[in-house]
């Protein structure tokens, strides 16, 4: 089996190359990534973790030219699509940016699958497409407005490729809309190596643990929740890992749509408290006043992925924090 992990270079390709090398020992696996928000480190990385040589391409999913050659040098039988910006206050300040790159990035992945009779497709969503829904959100739950244009993007991709398969009947899609994923391989070795700024809540607390960032702002403290601190799903980057080469493994035809969650609740001030408890370090704070746009609670209802696919969120928030906690320490080490 040859498969194509666009955006494999990133924070979930990465992790997930390692689950596919696990499930798949023979498959061959290629790496398609611009390095826009990762490195080469990530690379030689998994060159250690997996002892074999990665096929990495560098190229950018925009330009056509260089992914045509791509497909023609390989009979791809699937592609996983991570390759994606991912900064959603970046995205309400430049929108054209989010919507020029996210859609074209998966029309030009999908234009060449048909064109090659690539027929098993996994991508990358989001529970943003749920908008201000209830929780625990369900798979057959309406797709609400995304408060932001990034969000936007995974809603407009999921039809594109929903319409392309209703065209297409060999033509199979699994869209997995994924929690709030943190953590990090529990060799500390790849991890969340955003550039710059961290925009997400593990990130930052890491950050802020290790002395780099000052004190971490907590946005909001009058939430109805119990300790007036944003409810999330936070979910192990291994277990969403392991998520995407379950779907891979049972896609046969048509959509699929799987919640890739723990389906259950953290609040802000417990995760802090529990990486405090964890790692032995102190995670200064101050709450400050909401983010604009920020729900006061989201969870997932996953069992469908749990019937459907045999997966299952297994690692807890305690391994959550060891984990992004190694990575972060190792990270200054090399
Ligand atoms: N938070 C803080 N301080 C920070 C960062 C975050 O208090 O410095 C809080 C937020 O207010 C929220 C929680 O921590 O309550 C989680 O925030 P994140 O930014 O880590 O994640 P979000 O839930 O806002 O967004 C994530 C992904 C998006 C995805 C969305 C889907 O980052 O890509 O989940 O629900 F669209």
């Amino acid at each position: 089996m040859n498969i194509l992990i666009a955006g494999g270079n990133g924070f979930i390709g990465s992790h997930t190359y390692i689950s596919l090398r696990e499930r798949f020992p023979e498959a061959q696996l290629v790496i398609v990534d611009n390095l826009v928000n990762s490195t080469h480190k990530t690379l030689e990385s998994l060159r250690k973790m997996t002892g074999e040589n990665i096929l990495f391409y560098e190229i950018d999913l925009c330009d056509e030219q260089a992914l045509a050659a791509l497909f023609r040098g390989y009979q791809f039988d699937g592609v996983i699509h991570f390759a994606g910006y991912k900064a959603v206050g970046e995205s309400v300040v430049n929108p054209l940016k989010y919507y020029t790159n996210n859609l074209n990035s998966t029309l030009h992945l999908v234009k060449y699958c048909l064109e090659y009779d690539v027929n098993k497709f996994v991508f990358s969503s989001s529970a943003t497409v749920y908008g201000d829904g209830v929780s625990p959100l369900m798979e057959s739950d309406a797709l609400l407005p995304a408060s932001n244009p990034y969000g936007q993007t995974k809603a407009m991709c999921e039809q594109i490729l929903i319409d392309t398969a209703r065209a297409n009947p060999e033509f199979s899609v699994a869209l997995l809309r994924y929690f709030n994923p943190v953590g990090a391989h529990e060799s500390g070795l790849i991890g969340e190596a955003a550039n710059g700024m961290p925009n997400n809540l593990m990130p930052y607390i890491a950050k802020v643990a290790k002395g780099e960032l000052p004190i971490l702002n907590i946005f909001g403290g009058d939430y109805p929740t119990e300790d007036g601190t944003g409810i999330r799903d936070y979910i192990h980057v291994m277990d969403l890992a392991e998520g995407h080469a379950a779907a891979l493994e049972r896609l046969s035809s048509g959509v699929c749509i799987y919640n890739l969650g723990s389906s259950k609740g953290t609040s802000v001030l417990q995760l802090v408290k529990a990486f405090e408890e964890v790692n032995g370090v102190k995670v200064p704070y101050q709450i400050v006043e909401r983010r604009p746009g920020d729900l006061a609670i989201i969870y997932a209802d996953a069992s469908k992925a749990e019937k459907e696919l045999n997966w299952k969120a297994k690692r807890t928030i305690k391994e959550m924090c060891q984990d992004a906690w190694r990575f972060e320490k190792h990270d200054v080490l090399i």
